[in-house]
C-alpha cells in the first residue's frame, strides 16, 4: 500500500457546483457519519472506563465526546443558529479545551475528576447538539452557508482528531490496568511492507504545503518552495525487529547516542525499551488495543518518543528525514507505508511556513499558537480515522511523547 492517501471515504471536496440541496445533503451526511464514528469508538467502554484519565496529558474519552460537542456549540451554533440557547450553562467551563478567546476552562490535567455530567449526560449533551447542527443545516440561509459549511467541516476534521486521542488515551490508561485490558479484542496490526531498500529523493525545488483547493489545515499553507539535497530514504517504516537489535546493542545504555535533553529523559524515566513494552517471562511483549501481545519482529515498532527515534538514527549511522523530505518522497510515491500504520517522526520543528498567518478569531488558536518545542510527525495512524490524512499533513508533539502510535523511518546522505 504505498502512498495511499485517502481511505474509503473523503468529505473534503462538497463540489461547489452542486445544487443547494444536494450540498446540505452532502454535509447531513458527513456530520452524521462523523459523529456515529466517535460513538462507535466509544461504544466499547463502559462508563467507568469514559471518565479515567491516566496522565495530564491524556483525557477522559466522556470528555472527548463532549469536548468536541462544545466545539459545535460554540463555534456554529451559538453565532449561527437563531434562537439557539447552550444547552448546560455550566458545560463551556468544563469542554473548552485551549481557546482563551472563548472564555475561562477547567485545568486539563483535573479532566479525570468530573464525574458529573455522566457518560448518559453527555449522550444527551451530544444529542442536543446533533438535533441542532441538523436544523442550521436545514435552514441555512444560502448568503451564510458558506462560512456555515466552512466552520462545519472545521468541526468534522477536529472531531476526528479526537477519535484518535480517544483511542490513544484510553490505551495509555489501559496499559496502567496490570490486567491490560483488551479495547477491542478483534484488533490486529494493520499489515507492511518489510523492505530494507533506500531510494533516492529527486534533488532540487519542489512544492510542499497544501494548495488550498480542498480542506487543509492552516498549517499546511502556503504552499512553498523547498530544495532538496541529495538524499535517500528508506522505502519501510523501523520494524520492532530493528529496534530490538538497537536494544541489544546497548541503545538505551550509550549516553553518546542521545540528544542530551533525550538521555537526560531517558534515565529520569528509566527507559529500555519502547512504550508499552513489558518483560513477559523473558520475551517482550506490548500492550495494544488488543491486549498484550508478544512484540512481532516483523511489524513496525511504535510508542516511542521523538528522542528515541533520533537516538536510533544516530545509531543507524543514518537520519531523521525532514519534513520536506517526506512530502516529496510521499508526492513521488517512492515510500510504503506512509499512512495508516504510524506516525513518522520528522527532525522538522514545528513552525510557520514562509508566509503562514493564523486566522482571525478563536480558530486561530487552533494550530499557530502550538508552534514552539513541537516536532513535527507525516503520515498518519492505525487510529486516524478514514478519510482524514492527507500528503500534507502536518501532526505535531513534544519530543518525549510516547503515547501515540508513533515510529519512524530514515534517510542516509551521501
Ligand atoms: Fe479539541
Amino acid at each position: 500500500m504505498r502512498s495511499t492517501i485517502m481511505r474509503d471515504r473523503d468529505f473534503s471536496d462538497p463540489g461547489l457546483k452542486r445544487a443547494p440541496s444536494e450540498v446540505r445533503q452532502y454535509w447531513r451526511d458527513a456530520f452524521r457519519a462523523v459523529r456515529s464514528e466517535t460513538e462507535r469508538r466509544a461504544s466499547l467502554l463502559s462508563p467507568e472506563d469514559q471518565v479515567v484519565q491516566s496522565m495530564p496529558d491524556a483525557s477522559p474519552t466522556k470528555w472527548h465526546r463532549a469536548h468536541v460537542t462544545w466545539f459545535f456549540e460554540t463555534f456554529l451554533l451559538v453565532p449561527h443558529l437563531p434562537g439557539y440557547a447552550i444547552y448546560d450553562e455550566r458545560f463551556p467551563f468544563l469542554f473548552n479545551s485551549y481557546y482563551v478567546s472563548a472564555g475561562p476552562r477547567y485545568a486539563r490535567p483535573q479532566r479525570g475528576l468530573i464525574t458529573r455530567p455522566n457518560a448518559e449526560d453527555v449522550t444527551a449533551y451530544r444529542a442536543h447538539v446533533d438535533r441542532a447542527v441538523a436544523q442550521l443545516i436545514e435552514t441555512a440561509d444560502d448568503a451564510q452557508s458558506a462560512e456555515i459549511f466552512n466552520i462545519l467541516e472545521i468541526g468534522l476534521h477536529h472531531e476526528q482528531q479526537h477519535q484518535e486521542l480517544l483511542l490513544t488515551d484510553i490505551l495509555h490508561a489501559f496499559a496502567q490496568n496490570p490486567t491490560f485490558p483488551q479495547y477491542d479484542p478483534a484488533w490486529s496490526m494493520p499489515p507492511s511492507v518489510q523492505d530494507d531498500s533506500y531510494v533516492a529523493i529527486p534533488q532540487g525545488i519542489h512544492q510542499i504545503g497544501h494548495d488550498g483547493e480542498t480542506f487543509h489545515f492552516d498549517n499546511e499553507r502556503p504552499q512553498h518552495r523547498v530544495l532538496t539535497q541529495q538524499v535517500r530514504i528508506g522505502r519501510a517504516l523501523i520494524t520492532n525487529g530493528q529496534w530490538q537489535d538497537f536494544i541489544a546493542d546497548g541503545g538505551y545504555t550509550t549516553p553518546t547516542l542521545w540528544l542530551s535533553d533525550g538521555w537526560a529523559k531517558c534515565e529520569a524515566e528509566g527507559w529500555q525499551a519502547p512504550g508499552y513494552w513489558h518483560d513477559v517471562d523473558g520475551a517482550w511483549h506490548v500492550m495494544t488495543l488488543g491486549g498484550s501481545r508478544p512484540v512481532d519482529p516483523h511489524a513496525p515498532v511504535m510508542h516511542i518518543s521523538y528522542y528515541e527515534a533520533d537516538a536510533f538514527a544516530r545509531w543507524a549511522g543514518k537520519h531523521l528525514p525532514t519534513e520536506m523530505e517526506w512530502e516529496v518522497a510521499a508526492r513521488h510515491n517512492l515510500i510504503d507505508d506512509a499512512f495508516g500504520i504510524v506516525w513518522q517522526w520528522t527532525r522538522s520543528a514545528y513552525l510557520a511556513y514562509p508566509g503562514y498567518r493564523a486566522p482571525d478569531g478563536a480558530i486561530g488558536e487552533y494550530n499557530g499558537k502550538f508552534m514552539i518545542n513541537q516536532m513535527v510527525l507525516r503520515g498518519s495512524s492505525l487510529a486516524t480515522p478514514d478519510g482524514h490524512a492527507r500528503l500534507t499533513y502536518r501532526n505535531f508533539f513534544q519530543p518525549p511523547a510516547r503515547w501515540q502510535f508513533t515510529g519512524l523511518r530514515l534517510a542516509e546522505y551521501p
